[in-house]
Protein backbone atom coordinates (compact mmCIF):
# COMPACT_ATOMS: atom_id res chain seq x y z
CA UNK A 1 0.00 0.00 0.00
CA UNK A 2 1.21 3.19 -0.71
CA UNK A 3 0.74 6.85 1.80
CA UNK A 4 2.00 10.07 1.12
CA UNK A 5 2.65 12.16 3.31
CA UNK A 6 1.29 15.91 3.23
CA UNK A 7 3.28 18.86 3.70
CA UNK A 8 2.63 20.73 6.31
CA UNK A 9 1.35 23.85 4.54
CA UNK A 10 -1.26 21.22 2.64
CA UNK A 11 -1.88 19.82 6.25
CA UNK A 12 -2.71 23.00 7.15
CA UNK A 13 -5.02 23.96 4.30
CA UNK A 14 -7.26 20.64 4.61
CA UNK A 15 -7.35 21.05 8.62
CA UNK A 16 -8.64 25.19 7.56
CA UNK A 17 -11.46 23.18 4.66
CA UNK A 18 -12.48 20.94 7.98
CA UNK A 19 -13.08 23.59 10.73
CA UNK A 20 -10.11 22.66 12.51
CA UNK A 21 -8.70 26.20 14.01
CA UNK A 22 -5.19 27.04 12.29
CA UNK A 23 -3.42 30.36 11.84
CA UNK A 24 -3.26 32.05 8.50
CA UNK A 25 0.18 30.84 6.05
CA UNK A 26 1.21 31.67 2.83
CA UNK A 27 3.65 29.43 0.77
CA UNK A 28 6.64 31.39 -0.37
CA UNK A 29 9.89 30.40 -2.81
CA UNK A 30 11.90 33.08 -3.19
CA UNK A 31 12.77 35.83 -0.22
CA UNK A 32 10.62 38.45 -2.14
CA UNK A 33 7.65 35.96 -2.07
CA UNK A 34 8.22 35.47 1.83
CA UNK A 35 8.66 39.21 2.13
CA UNK A 36 5.07 39.56 0.27
CA UNK A 37 3.36 36.81 2.31
CA UNK A 38 4.23 38.65 5.28
CA UNK A 39 3.02 41.83 4.25
CA UNK A 40 0.04 40.23 3.42
CA UNK A 41 -0.80 38.28 6.84
CA UNK A 42 0.35 41.80 8.73
CA UNK A 43 0.63 40.07 11.72
CA UNK A 44 3.54 41.96 13.79
CA UNK A 45 5.12 38.49 14.34
CA UNK A 46 5.27 35.95 11.88
CA UNK A 47 6.84 32.88 11.78
CA UNK A 48 8.52 31.57 8.72
CA UNK A 49 8.84 27.70 8.63
CA UNK A 50 10.63 25.01 6.04
CA UNK A 51 8.35 22.93 4.45
CA UNK A 52 10.17 19.52 4.26
CA UNK A 53 8.14 15.86 5.06
CA UNK A 54 10.61 15.38 8.00
CA UNK A 55 9.48 16.76 11.60
CA UNK A 56 12.20 18.16 13.67
CA UNK A 57 12.26 21.27 11.57
CA UNK A 58 12.52 23.82 14.40
CA UNK A 59 15.36 21.70 16.29
CA UNK A 60 17.13 22.15 13.32
CA UNK A 61 17.20 25.78 12.08
CA UNK A 62 14.01 25.54 10.00
CA UNK A 63 11.56 27.11 12.15
CA UNK A 64 11.91 31.02 12.88
CA UNK A 65 10.27 34.27 14.30
CA UNK A 66 10.27 37.04 12.33
CA UNK A 67 9.39 40.33 13.23
CA UNK A 68 9.15 42.46 10.32
CA UNK A 69 8.59 41.39 6.23
CA UNK A 70 12.50 42.44 5.63
CA UNK A 71 13.12 39.79 8.74
CA UNK A 72 10.61 36.99 7.02
CA UNK A 73 12.88 37.90 3.69
CA UNK A 74 16.02 37.05 5.30
CA UNK A 75 14.68 34.26 7.44
CA UNK A 76 13.82 32.74 4.28
CA UNK A 77 16.95 33.33 2.44
CA UNK A 78 18.70 31.14 5.00
CA UNK A 79 15.92 28.68 5.30
CA UNK A 80 15.36 27.93 1.68
CA UNK A 81 17.95 25.54 0.63
CA UNK A 82 18.92 24.14 4.29
CA UNK A 83 19.16 20.23 3.92
CA UNK A 84 16.95 19.34 7.04
CA UNK A 85 17.89 15.45 7.45
CA UNK A 86 18.22 14.86 3.84
CA UNK A 87 15.42 16.94 2.65
CA UNK A 88 16.68 20.19 0.95
CA UNK A 89 14.06 23.19 1.69
CA UNK A 90 12.22 24.30 -1.53
CA UNK A 91 9.98 26.23 -0.15
CA UNK A 92 8.76 27.99 3.24
CA UNK A 93 5.09 28.69 5.03
CA UNK A 94 5.27 31.81 6.37
CA UNK A 95 2.49 31.40 8.84
CA UNK A 96 0.79 33.81 11.83
CA UNK A 97 2.87 34.32 14.55
CA UNK A 98 0.70 32.37 17.47
CA UNK A 99 0.83 33.84 21.18
CA UNK A 100 1.37 29.92 22.75
CA UNK A 101 0.27 29.31 26.58
CA UNK A 102 0.55 25.64 26.55
CA UNK A 103 1.74 22.80 23.91
CA UNK A 104 0.01 19.73 23.68
CA UNK A 105 0.15 16.87 21.35
CA UNK A 106 -2.41 14.86 19.37
CA UNK A 107 -2.32 12.11 16.98
CA UNK A 108 -4.62 9.67 15.34
CA UNK A 109 -3.41 6.32 13.38
CA UNK A 110 -4.26 3.20 11.89
CA UNK A 111 -3.04 0.53 14.05
CA UNK A 112 -2.01 -2.06 11.40
CA UNK A 113 -1.99 -5.37 13.25
CA UNK A 114 -5.70 -4.70 14.89
CA UNK A 115 -7.40 -2.59 12.03
CA UNK A 116 -8.52 -0.23 14.75
CA UNK A 117 -7.65 3.43 15.49
CA UNK A 118 -5.41 4.88 18.19
CA UNK A 119 -5.28 8.10 19.47
CA UNK A 120 -2.29 9.36 21.33
CA UNK A 121 -2.32 13.05 23.42
CA UNK A 122 -0.50 14.93 25.83
CA UNK A 123 -0.53 18.24 27.33
CA UNK A 124 3.16 17.83 27.34
CA UNK A 125 3.56 18.51 23.57
CA UNK A 126 6.00 20.49 21.33
CA UNK A 127 8.56 17.50 21.77
CA UNK A 128 8.90 14.84 19.15
CA UNK A 129 6.54 11.91 20.73
CA UNK A 130 9.18 8.90 20.47
CA UNK A 131 10.93 11.08 22.89
CA UNK A 132 7.91 11.63 24.86
CA UNK A 133 6.95 8.27 25.11
CA UNK A 134 10.01 7.01 25.79
CA UNK A 135 10.84 9.56 28.42
CA UNK A 136 7.56 10.59 30.23
CA UNK A 137 5.37 7.38 28.75
CA UNK A 138 2.64 8.10 31.69
CA UNK A 139 2.07 11.28 29.92
CA UNK A 140 1.56 9.94 26.78
CA UNK A 141 -2.34 8.96 26.60
CA UNK A 142 -3.12 6.01 24.47
CA UNK A 143 -7.35 5.40 23.76
CA UNK A 144 -8.42 3.32 20.83
CA UNK A 145 -10.96 4.08 18.70
CA UNK A 146 -13.51 1.86 17.08
CA UNK A 147 -13.21 1.91 13.36
CA UNK A 148 -17.09 1.50 12.80
CA UNK A 149 -17.49 4.69 15.39
CA UNK A 150 -15.05 7.15 15.02
CA UNK A 151 -13.51 9.73 17.02
CA UNK A 152 -17.44 10.79 18.05
CA UNK A 153 -18.02 13.66 21.34
CA UNK A 154 -18.04 10.68 23.70
CA UNK A 155 -14.71 9.31 22.62
CA UNK A 156 -13.06 12.96 22.69
CA UNK A 157 -14.20 13.30 25.49
CA UNK A 158 -12.37 10.20 26.91
CA UNK A 159 -9.33 11.13 25.07
CA UNK A 160 -9.01 14.41 26.86
CA UNK A 161 -9.76 13.16 30.18
CA UNK A 162 -6.81 10.00 29.74
CA UNK A 163 -4.61 12.93 28.93
CA UNK A 164 -5.50 14.94 32.22
CA UNK A 165 -6.35 18.13 30.49
CA UNK A 166 -8.11 20.90 33.22
CA UNK A 167 -11.27 20.57 33.79
CA UNK A 168 -11.95 24.00 31.63
CA UNK A 169 -10.29 23.33 28.84
CA UNK A 170 -11.71 19.65 27.92
CA UNK A 171 -14.57 20.82 26.29
CA UNK A 172 -12.65 23.33 23.55
CA UNK A 173 -9.83 20.60 23.20
CA UNK A 174 -13.06 18.09 22.96
CA UNK A 175 -14.66 19.92 19.96
CA UNK A 176 -10.90 19.72 17.96
CA UNK A 177 -10.24 16.03 18.41
CA UNK A 178 -13.77 15.59 16.78
CA UNK A 179 -12.86 17.96 13.53
CA UNK A 180 -9.66 16.23 13.40
CA UNK A 181 -11.11 12.63 13.44
CA UNK A 182 -13.16 14.03 10.67
CA UNK A 183 -10.08 15.14 8.85
CA UNK A 184 -8.77 11.54 9.23
CA UNK A 185 -11.78 9.98 7.95
CA UNK A 186 -12.39 11.98 5.21
CA UNK A 187 -9.13 12.12 4.09
CA UNK A 188 -8.49 8.59 4.25
CA UNK A 189 -6.14 9.02 6.63
CA UNK A 190 -3.70 6.74 7.71
CA UNK A 191 -1.97 9.25 10.34
CA UNK A 192 -3.65 12.79 11.25
CA UNK A 193 -0.82 14.28 13.95
CA UNK A 194 -0.90 17.68 15.51
CA UNK A 195 2.39 18.54 17.30
CA UNK A 196 2.26 21.35 18.79
CA UNK A 197 -2.03 21.77 19.61
CA UNK A 198 -1.68 24.97 21.84
CA UNK A 199 -3.98 26.76 24.03
CA UNK A 200 -2.76 31.03 23.12
CA UNK A 201 -2.59 33.53 25.59
CA UNK A 202 -6.30 34.22 25.08
CA UNK A 203 -7.79 30.62 25.16
CA UNK A 204 -8.08 29.57 22.08
CA UNK A 205 -7.41 25.96 20.81
CA UNK A 206 -4.87 26.18 17.58
CA UNK A 207 -3.35 23.30 15.36
CA UNK A 208 -0.18 24.87 15.17
CA UNK A 209 1.92 22.22 12.87
CA UNK A 210 0.05 18.95 10.68
CA UNK A 211 1.02 16.15 9.75
CA UNK A 212 -1.47 14.13 7.20
CA UNK A 213 -0.32 10.12 6.20
CA UNK A 214 -3.17 9.72 3.37
CA UNK A 215 -3.47 6.25 1.61
CA UNK A 216 -3.16 6.47 -2.02
CA UNK A 217 -5.16 3.56 -2.62
CA UNK A 218 -7.86 6.00 -2.18
CA UNK A 219 -6.41 8.11 -4.65
CA UNK A 220 -9.58 7.63 -7.05
CA UNK A 221 -12.04 9.23 -4.46
CA UNK A 222 -9.44 12.48 -3.83
CA UNK A 223 -8.74 14.30 -7.22
CA UNK A 224 -7.30 17.04 -5.10
CA UNK A 225 -4.60 15.34 -4.45
CA UNK A 226 -2.37 15.82 -7.70
CA UNK A 227 -2.26 19.40 -5.85
CA UNK A 228 0.07 17.19 -3.22
CA UNK A 229 2.80 16.18 -5.98
CA UNK A 230 6.14 16.52 -4.22
CA UNK A 231 8.08 19.68 -5.30
CA UNK A 232 10.87 18.35 -3.16
CA UNK A 233 12.89 16.87 -6.08
CA UNK A 234 14.46 20.43 -7.55
CA UNK A 235 18.01 20.89 -7.67
CA UNK A 236 19.61 21.71 -4.56
CA UNK A 237 21.74 24.27 -6.27
CA UNK A 238 18.69 25.84 -8.31
CA UNK A 239 16.80 26.05 -4.78
CA UNK A 240 19.84 28.03 -3.40
CA UNK A 241 20.16 30.22 -6.24
CA UNK A 242 16.25 30.91 -6.41
CA UNK A 243 16.41 31.53 -2.58
CA UNK A 244 19.56 33.99 -3.49
CA UNK A 245 17.29 35.55 -5.86
CA UNK A 246 19.58 34.93 -8.78
CA UNK A 247 18.41 33.58 -12.27
CA UNK A 248 20.00 29.84 -12.34
CA UNK A 249 19.63 26.90 -14.14
CA UNK A 250 21.45 23.83 -13.68
CA UNK A 251 22.92 21.95 -16.88
CA UNK A 252 24.73 18.80 -16.68
CA UNK A 253 28.47 20.19 -18.52
CA UNK A 254 31.64 21.50 -16.59
CA UNK A 255 32.07 24.98 -17.42
CA UNK A 256 30.36 27.19 -15.09
CA UNK A 257 29.02 30.27 -16.64
CA UNK A 258 27.78 33.93 -15.06
CA UNK A 259 27.19 36.66 -17.21
CA UNK A 260 24.84 40.01 -17.37
CA UNK A 261 21.95 40.25 -19.41
CA UNK A 262 20.16 36.83 -20.12
CA UNK A 263 20.87 37.76 -23.80
CA UNK A 264 24.76 37.43 -23.06
CA UNK A 265 24.41 34.63 -20.88
CA UNK A 266 22.31 32.63 -23.85
CA UNK A 267 25.30 33.91 -26.19
CA UNK A 268 28.34 32.81 -23.83
CA UNK A 269 26.51 28.91 -23.67
CA UNK A 270 26.81 28.62 -27.49
CA UNK A 271 30.02 29.97 -27.65
CA UNK A 272 31.48 27.69 -24.99
CA UNK A 273 29.81 24.29 -26.25
CA UNK A 274 31.21 25.83 -29.55
CA UNK A 275 34.29 25.84 -28.11
CA UNK A 276 34.44 22.66 -26.50
CA UNK A 277 32.80 20.57 -29.43
CA UNK A 278 36.47 20.49 -31.17
CA UNK A 279 38.22 19.33 -27.58
CA UNK A 280 38.72 16.00 -25.47
CA UNK A 281 35.87 15.06 -23.45
CA UNK A 282 34.07 18.09 -25.01
CA UNK A 283 33.12 20.14 -22.35
CA UNK A 284 29.82 22.22 -22.27
CA UNK A 285 28.08 24.58 -20.02
CA UNK A 286 27.76 23.50 -16.73
CA UNK A 287 24.92 26.40 -15.67
CA UNK A 288 23.11 29.37 -16.94
CA UNK A 289 23.69 32.55 -14.68
CA UNK A 290 22.47 35.67 -15.16
CA UNK A 291 23.33 38.08 -12.23
CA UNK A 292 21.52 41.12 -13.87
CA UNK A 293 22.67 44.79 -14.38
CA UNK A 294 23.67 45.75 -10.88
CA UNK A 295 26.82 43.20 -10.13
CA UNK A 296 27.88 43.81 -6.90
CA UNK A 297 30.36 41.97 -5.16
CA UNK A 298 27.46 40.53 -3.19
CA UNK A 299 25.83 39.08 -5.99
CA UNK A 300 29.37 37.80 -7.89
CA UNK A 301 30.51 36.21 -4.49
CA UNK A 302 26.56 34.24 -4.34
CA UNK A 303 27.01 33.36 -8.02
CA UNK A 304 30.40 32.78 -7.75
CA UNK A 305 29.73 30.21 -4.73
CA UNK A 306 26.56 28.75 -6.37
CA UNK A 307 28.92 27.48 -9.25
CA UNK A 308 31.76 26.54 -7.43
CA UNK A 309 29.47 24.27 -5.22
CA UNK A 310 28.41 22.05 -8.05
CA UNK A 311 30.77 19.27 -7.98
CA UNK A 312 30.96 18.86 -11.83
CA UNK A 313 32.26 22.42 -12.62
CA UNK A 314 35.66 22.19 -13.25
CA UNK A 315 36.33 25.94 -14.97
CA UNK A 316 34.63 28.95 -14.58
CA UNK A 317 33.65 31.73 -17.26
CA UNK A 318 32.75 35.46 -16.42
CA UNK A 319 31.72 36.91 -19.47
CA UNK A 320 30.53 40.43 -18.23
CA UNK A 321 29.61 43.73 -20.75
CA UNK A 322 29.66 46.83 -18.56
CA UNK A 323 26.68 48.76 -19.55
CA UNK A 324 24.96 50.70 -16.20
CA UNK A 325 27.09 48.89 -14.27
CA UNK A 326 30.98 49.84 -14.42
CA UNK A 327 33.37 47.14 -15.39
CA UNK A 328 35.58 48.48 -12.62
CA UNK A 329 32.41 47.25 -10.26
CA UNK A 330 32.39 44.04 -11.75
CA UNK A 331 36.20 43.74 -10.91
CA UNK A 332 35.31 44.49 -7.52
CA UNK A 333 32.66 42.39 -7.33
CA UNK A 334 35.16 39.29 -8.64
CA UNK A 335 37.86 40.69 -6.19
CA UNK A 336 35.66 40.81 -3.04
CA UNK A 337 33.92 37.54 -4.03
CA UNK A 338 36.92 35.47 -3.95
CA UNK A 339 38.14 37.28 -0.72
CA UNK A 340 34.72 36.16 0.87
CA UNK A 341 34.97 32.80 -0.57
CA UNK A 342 38.81 32.12 0.24
CA UNK A 343 39.33 28.38 0.51
CA UNK A 344 35.99 27.95 -1.28
CA UNK A 345 37.02 29.07 -4.27
CA UNK A 346 39.43 26.17 -5.95
CA UNK A 347 38.87 26.49 -9.89
CA UNK A 348 40.19 28.40 -12.64
CA UNK A 349 38.25 31.10 -13.23
CA UNK A 350 38.59 33.26 -17.08
CA UNK A 351 37.21 36.90 -16.89
CA UNK A 352 35.87 38.84 -20.34
CA UNK A 353 35.26 42.26 -19.17
CA UNK A 354 34.10 44.85 -21.98
CA UNK A 355 32.16 48.01 -21.98
CA UNK A 356 32.10 50.86 -19.84
CA UNK A 357 35.21 51.10 -18.07
CA UNK A 358 36.91 48.30 -19.30
CA UNK A 359 40.48 49.61 -19.15
CA UNK A 360 39.96 50.23 -15.10
CA UNK A 361 38.56 47.32 -14.57
CA UNK A 362 40.95 44.91 -16.45
CA UNK A 363 43.74 47.06 -14.44
CA UNK A 364 42.12 46.06 -11.01
CA UNK A 365 41.80 42.41 -11.78
CA UNK A 366 45.83 42.52 -13.25
CA UNK A 367 47.00 44.52 -10.25
CA UNK A 368 45.20 42.13 -7.43
CA UNK A 369 46.78 38.87 -9.78
CA UNK A 370 44.46 35.95 -7.80
CA UNK A 371 46.32 32.86 -8.72
CA UNK A 372 42.71 31.32 -10.14
CA UNK A 373 42.11 34.49 -12.41
CA UNK A 374 42.82 34.49 -15.67
CA UNK A 375 42.05 37.85 -18.19
CA UNK A 376 40.85 37.17 -21.95
CA UNK A 377 40.10 40.33 -23.72
CA UNK A 378 37.36 38.73 -26.69
CA UNK A 379 34.49 36.41 -25.73
CA UNK A 380 35.63 33.75 -28.13
CA UNK A 381 39.04 33.24 -26.52
CA UNK A 382 37.87 33.73 -22.80
CA UNK A 383 35.55 30.24 -23.90
CA UNK A 384 38.04 28.88 -25.61
CA UNK A 385 40.36 29.06 -22.69
CA UNK A 386 37.60 28.45 -20.11
CA UNK A 387 36.72 25.45 -22.25
CA UNK A 388 40.53 23.90 -22.25
CA UNK A 389 40.39 24.69 -18.42
CA UNK A 390 37.55 22.12 -18.18
CA UNK A 391 38.93 19.53 -20.68
CA UNK A 392 42.43 19.08 -19.24
N1 LIG B 1 2.74 29.87 14.05
C1 LIG B 1 3.60 29.78 15.08
N2 LIG B 1 3.71 30.78 15.98
C2 LIG B 1 4.57 30.70 17.02
N3 LIG B 1 5.37 29.64 17.26
C3 LIG B 1 5.30 28.61 16.40
C4 LIG B 1 4.42 28.61 15.27
N4 LIG B 1 4.58 27.44 14.60
C5 LIG B 1 5.50 26.74 15.28
N5 LIG B 1 5.94 27.42 16.37
C6 LIG B 1 6.92 26.96 17.39
O1 LIG B 1 7.96 26.24 16.77
C7 LIG B 1 8.00 24.90 17.26
C8 LIG B 1 8.36 23.95 16.16
O2 LIG B 1 7.45 24.11 15.08
P1 LIG B 1 6.74 22.90 14.39
O3 LIG B 1 5.80 23.47 13.41
O4 LIG B 1 6.14 21.99 15.40
O5 LIG B 1 7.92 22.16 13.60
P2 LIG B 1 8.69 20.79 13.93
O6 LIG B 1 7.74 19.87 14.63
O7 LIG B 1 9.07 20.24 12.59
O8 LIG B 1 9.89 21.17 14.73
C9 LIG B 1 6.62 24.65 17.85
O9 LIG B 1 6.67 23.71 18.88
C10 LIG B 1 6.25 26.03 18.36
O10 LIG B 1 6.80 26.24 19.65
MG1 LIG C 1 5.89 19.93 15.21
Amino acid sequence: MGRVDLFEYQARDVFEASGVPVLRGIVARTPQEAFDAASRLGSPVVVVKAQVKTGGRGKAGGVKLAHSPQQAAELAEQILGMDIKGHTVAQVMVAEGADIAEEYYFSMLLDRTTGGYLAMCSREGGVDIETLAVERPGALAKVWIDPLIGLDDAKAAEIVKAAGFAEMDQSAIAAVLVKLGEVYRTQDATLVEVNPLVKTGSGQIVALDGKITVDDNAAFRHPEWADFADTGADDPLEVRARALDLNYVKLDGTVGIIGNGAGLVMSTLDVVAAAGADLPGHPKPANFLDIGGGASSSVMANGLEIILSDPQVKSVLVNVFGGITACSEVAKGIIDALAILGDKASKPIVVRLDGNAVDIGRHMLAEAAHPLVQLETTMDAAAHKAAELAAA
